[in-house]
């Protein structure tokens, strides 16, 4: 449990009323009361209010706040305000503001605008944090820490700060300059370093550009992708240094920070190691698909073993900041809420509980919103949620979810591949995840997204896509895991280097090769209009005679593995596209090129047959997702339909009763409403 003080599904999220004026704070509690709010994120942004000048610090709104809150029974998660720093610091000590990619100082603006690698911000940080800490740790409010928010959520920076911390975090990772010379592969273009000030940091100015497709481009992948973790770990040593501020008065109080999903920034996996709880915001595009979100959500499980999150926001209606900001049609906010808690949120809160009236996030939706009043469309149903949640009390809390499938996700090969300059720029690393994801969901089987530190015992199959850095020990953590009797499927452009981007030689996919079983001698990139074809042999249960492939083909060879598929067209017409190999009590699979969407679909549900991995339900129509958590011994399936219209569901040989209607439910055939849910408490 989060924290057993509010042993229930928290409800509420970010509330700013130090940027209102008083008269409206009961106002705003008697609101919060009626729609079963029970928990508030304050001081997110306070930073300056708090402390005007370098010597004052002022919490008298704090003080007064954290009280009113508590004495109606609602609980806080207290940010440290440290996401935007004071304008007058910024005035007094320029070392806070950032450098830019090129190179310009920048002015006071904006937020997360703070220098990692400035000793007056860090100073000032954790000093905030402390006292916040000191002055807070015996209020029965406090339920959680939020430190900073969504760190990395601005640029990077490249001030001489963060330029000699960088060649410090180098001298702390090679040792020596001949290391870090190979490391880097310096030879090339005259680069070699003979003195540690020779380095400089990589950007606009030295060796970055902005490339197409949103990509940055790099003269040298080694340098770059140092810098990738130089800065996230910079970020996550403020974040430390908040932590242990914050441990230092409050102990058993525990600690989060909310993170992005798949945020490409920062290696959520090292993070997260340092956070007591997971905690993140859920902001789909009106056309993100709800596989995406599933998999977002997956993937912050399993940021830390499975255990329960938070879902720290998400909007109650619109956001602002996209270019096209739907409402969220009724039904929806309280859908993709369950959404969440299916997937192992243990909290549902928003940004925010009151919608602010200046600046850019005005027509951002909130639970209060600019009428004010309690009579509105948004309001009834967060209302409605608020009930439900008060009365699933503890139900499903800590309850974990179960998978046999899991997806492997690294940060750090998701930068390698994308940095690459070549084989294709078509090549992105969370899409090519999410298309196994998306095909497994569809076919109602569920995957954990794991980093390859997990533990994959427990898996009956693992999917590596595009798994282009082979970290030190994974190659022969993936041959034991098959070894015992694991299905390992990866695919094309996969073994090729490793943690410094350098190339193993004697052919791909090189430490993976015995493994698979196979041998990749080129890799050809296809243009966008450009598909080759995947062509299956007669008698393929389950599988067409044949699919379209594009974007890389990868012209592999068997060296033991048995050929499933073959490409139908051009010079490598004949050659391998599909090939697993027996290993051990195992089998590996290599998926030589990308393949359209319905052969995974058609090939994992093969795959997952063969391996007894059943879909949740009997029959689940298109959009309608399931899931299952359990605790104690006791299995909760979660039904939720994504369609605006019912649909007809079947457990089969499950069934039980829905927590949130009390209705029985059946293994035959039941209709489920249009973006309705289940939560079925089945029997054993
Ligand atoms: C982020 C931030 C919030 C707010 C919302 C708006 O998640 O953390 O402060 O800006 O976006 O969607
Ligand atoms: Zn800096």
């Amino acid at each position: 449990m989060i924290n057993p003080k509010k042993p229930k599904i928290w409800y509420g999220g970010d509330y700013n009323p130090d940027q209102w004026e008083k008269p409206i704070w009961d106002e705003d509690i008697r609101m919060f009361k009626l729609a079963g709010i029970d928990v508030a994120t304050l001081n997110v942004f306070a930073w300056a209010k708090n402390q005007p000048d370098e010597d004052t610090y002022d919490f008298g709104w704090l003080d007064e706040m954290m009280d009113k809150l508590h004495a109606n029974g609602i609980g806080v998660c207290l940010a440290t305000s440290t996401a935007a720093h004071p304008a007058w610091m910024a005035r007094k000590y320029p070392d806070v503001l950032q450098v830019d990619f090129h190179g310009r100082k920048r002015k006071f603006g904006g937020r997360h605008n703070s220098c990692p690698n400035s000793p007056t911000y860090r100073k000032y940080a954790s000093r905030m944090a402390e006292k916040l800490a000191e002055r807070y740790k015996d209020h029965p409010a406090l339920l959680i820490w939020h430190i900073n928010n969504e760190y990395g959520g601005a640029g990077n920076c490249y001030c001489d700060n963060c330029e000699a911390a960088f060649r410090e975090w180098a001298r702390a990772r090679y040792g020596t300059l001949d290391e870090l010379n190979r490391a880097w592969n310096t030879g090339f273009w005259g680069h070699t370093f003979h003195d540690w000030e020779d380095i400089v940091l990589p950007s606009g100015l030295s060796e970055e550009w902005a490339g197409a497709n949103g990509r940055t481009e790099t003269n040298f992948q080694g340098i770059s992708l140092d810098y990738i973790r130089f800065h996230s770990d910079s970020l996550l040593d403020c974040y430390k240094l908040e932590y242990e501020a914050v441990k230092k008065h409050t102990p058993d109080i525990p600690v989060t920070t909310n993170l992005m999903g798949a945020f490409k920034k920062l290696d959520y996996h090292k993070w997260a190691k340092h956070m007591d709880v997971v905690s993140w915001d859920n902001y789909p595009r009106f056309d993100t698909p709800h596989s995406y979100t599933g998999m977002m959500h997956d993937l912050m499980r399993g940021l830390k073993d499975g255990q329960p999150f938070m879902l720290m926001e998400q909007t109650p209606s619109q956001q602002n900041w996209q270019p096209y900001n739907s409402l969220k049609r009724p039904g929806v906010m309280r859908l993709w809420s369950y959404q969440a808690v299916a997937r192992g949120a243990d909290t549902i809160l928003f940004f925010q509980l009151r919608r602010s009236i200046g600046a850019c996030e005005k027509y951002h939706g909130a639970v209060i919103e600019h009428a004010g009043h309690e009579h509105t469309r948004v309001f009834r149903e967060c209302a409605r949620l608020g009930e439900e949640l008060g009365k699933l009390g503890d139900t499903l809390l800590d309850a974990r979810v179960r998978a046999k499938a899991a997806i492997l996700f690294d940060w750090e090969n998701w930068w390698a591949v994308e940095m690459s300059s070549g084989p294709t720029i078509a090549l992105r690393y969370v899409d090519e995840a999410h298309k196994f994801y998306d095909a497994l969901y569809r076919l109602g089987i569920a995957a954990d997204v794991v980093s390859v530190e997990a533990d994959l015992s427990g898996y009956d199959l693992v999917i590596a896509p595009v798994m282009y850095m082979v970290k030190q020990g994974v190659a022969d953590k993936l041959e034991k895991y098959v070894q015992a009797g694991g299905a390992l499927i990866t695919t094309f452009f996969s073994g090729i280097v490793g943690e410094s981007d350098l190339v193993q030689t004697g052919g791909y996919p090189g430490e993976l090769r015995k493994l698979l079983g196979i041998w990749a001698e080129e890799i050809d990139a296809l243009l966008p209009s450009q598909r080759n074809r995947i062509v299956v042999p007669d008698g393929a249960p389950g599988l067409r005679a044949e699919y379209e492939c594009g974007m890389l083909c990868d012209l592999i060879h068997s060296e033991g593995a048995e050929v499933k598929a073959v490409y139908g067209d051009d010079f490598y017409r004949g050659m391998p596209a599909l090939t697993v190999n027996k290993f051990g009590a195992g089998e590996a699979w290599y998926l030589a090129t990308s393949p359209e969407t319905s052969f995974l679909q058609d090939w994992l549900s093969q795959l997952c047959a063969s391996r007894g991995i059943r879909p949740l339900v009997r029959t689940a129509p298109e959009g309608v997702e399931t899931t299952l958590r359990s605790k104690d011994g006791q299995d909760y399936l979660f039904v939720l339909n994504h369609n605006e219209d019912a649909v007809s569901v079947e457990l089969g040989d499950r069934s039980g009763v829905d927590l949130l209607t009390g209705r029985p439910i059946d293994g035959g055939k039941a209709e489920l409403a249009g973006r309705d849910v289940w939560i079925v408490k089945l029997h054993s």
